[in-house]
């Protein structure tokens, strides 16, 4: 039998909205403090997208920036994934803008609403397409504007979200590529982390918007229990059927929810947090799936992930979702 198809990342890209929103910004928006937010949270600042900035317009620039890197022009590639819970619009998906945009046309394009788990689950799904051989050169891209949903007088939430985007693109390789991966879900925890209002189930009124219930309403305590437990067995899913222990992992490239979940998660896989955990959660927030998308292309271009490294990623979010894979650089 023919050996399987390797499928690995060959070009990574991000796009960061200019406008930086200071803890120090918050405390004259709701009854916080800068302490609290970094002490409970990790993070110190996150960037705010511009009013006529929608996630298409994040989208295009993250992958022109991936495409660049890949060393591949639009019309090379032949599928697009994007993964979204703020989508520019219901319909068309952002994925079919982020196609105009990039001035091409007749190739697959579609959306993804996975939450915080959807660059993976990209990378995965475009994985598959590329092994079958249906497709040769894929396009992920994870934008969010959450600053759109988010209630800015909620301080349980409105501290914790930011926006960006993050690229990658998929393609045969010789050696390496992802190893293993896993994606699961249960639907049963959704409300713990959901934006009620606006879909067929409470379509927009006047009344709608007035409860302010097109803005994330998240149980923070408790998803924070969850996601330790998940993002660790979900490692424990991806690493040990390949014989790897968490110190032959190079690098953990994880979704950025809270540093306190990243510091357990790094205490269950028995590694250093400083050493082993790529941490971009200060600069960004929690930008739901370009978290890890954006912290990946950083990594790379910090020179953190070398030829030849395991990398790890693990995201964990709304849905609830989860995905994690092995990837060897
Ligand atoms: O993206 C993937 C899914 N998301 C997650 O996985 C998020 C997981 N959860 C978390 O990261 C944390 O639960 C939060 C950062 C959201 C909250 O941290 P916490 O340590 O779980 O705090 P808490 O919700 O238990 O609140 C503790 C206290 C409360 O006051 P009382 O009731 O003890 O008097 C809150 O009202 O902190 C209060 N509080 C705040 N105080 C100052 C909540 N938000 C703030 C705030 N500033 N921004």
């Amino acid at each position: 039998m023919p050996e399987a198809r390797k499928v690995g990342i060959i070009g990574v890209g991000k796009y960061l909205p200019q406008h930086v929103l200071t803890n120090y910004d918050l405390e004259k928006m709701v009854d916080t403090t800068n302490e609290w937010i970094i002490t409970r949270t990790g993070i110190k600042e996150r960037r705010i997208a511009a009013e006529n900035e929608a996630a298409s317009d994040m989208a295009v620039k993250a992958a022109r920036n991936a495409l660049e890197s890949a060393k591949l022009k639009p019309e090379d590639i032949d599928l697009i994934i994007v993964a979204t819970i703020t989508p520019d619009m219901f319909f068309p998906s952002t994925a079919c803008q982020l196609q105009f945009k990039l001035g091409i046309t007749n190739i697959p394009a579609f959306d993804i609403s996975v939450a915080c788990s959807g660059f993976v689950y990209g990378l995965v799904l475009a994985e598959q397409f590329i092994k079958s051989g249906m497709y040769r050169n894929a396009l992920v891209v994870a934008a969010e504007k959450l600053s759109s949903v988010t209630d800015w007088q909620d301080r349980s939430t409105c501290v914790l979200f930011g926006d960006g985007a993050g690229a990658a693109v998929l393609a045969q390789v010789n050696k390496g590529g992802i190893l293993n991966s896993t994606l699961g879900a249960d639907g049963s925890k959704g409300d713990l982390l959901q934006l009620p209002a606006g879909g067929s189930k409470m379509p927009a009124s006047i009344r709608t918007v007035e409860n302010r219930l097109h803005t994330i309403k998240m149980e923070g305590n408790i998803l924070f229990r969850h996601a330790v437990k998940i993002m660790a067995d979900a490692a424990r899913k991806v690493t040990e059927p390949l014989g790897l222990k968490g110190d032959d992992i190079d690098i953990i490239i994880p979704h950025q929810a809270n540093l306190r979940i990243l510091d357990a998660l790094a205490l269950r896989m028995g590694v250093d947090p400083k050493k082993k955990v790529y941490l971009n959660i200060e600069k960004y927030g929690n930008m739901s799936a370009a978290s890890s998308a954006v912290a990946l292309c950083e990594a790379v271009e910090e020179g953190r992930i070398k030829k030849g490294d395991k990398i790890l990623m693990d995201a964990f979010g709304g849905g609830l979702t989860w995905g994690a894979l092995v990837i060897e650089w």
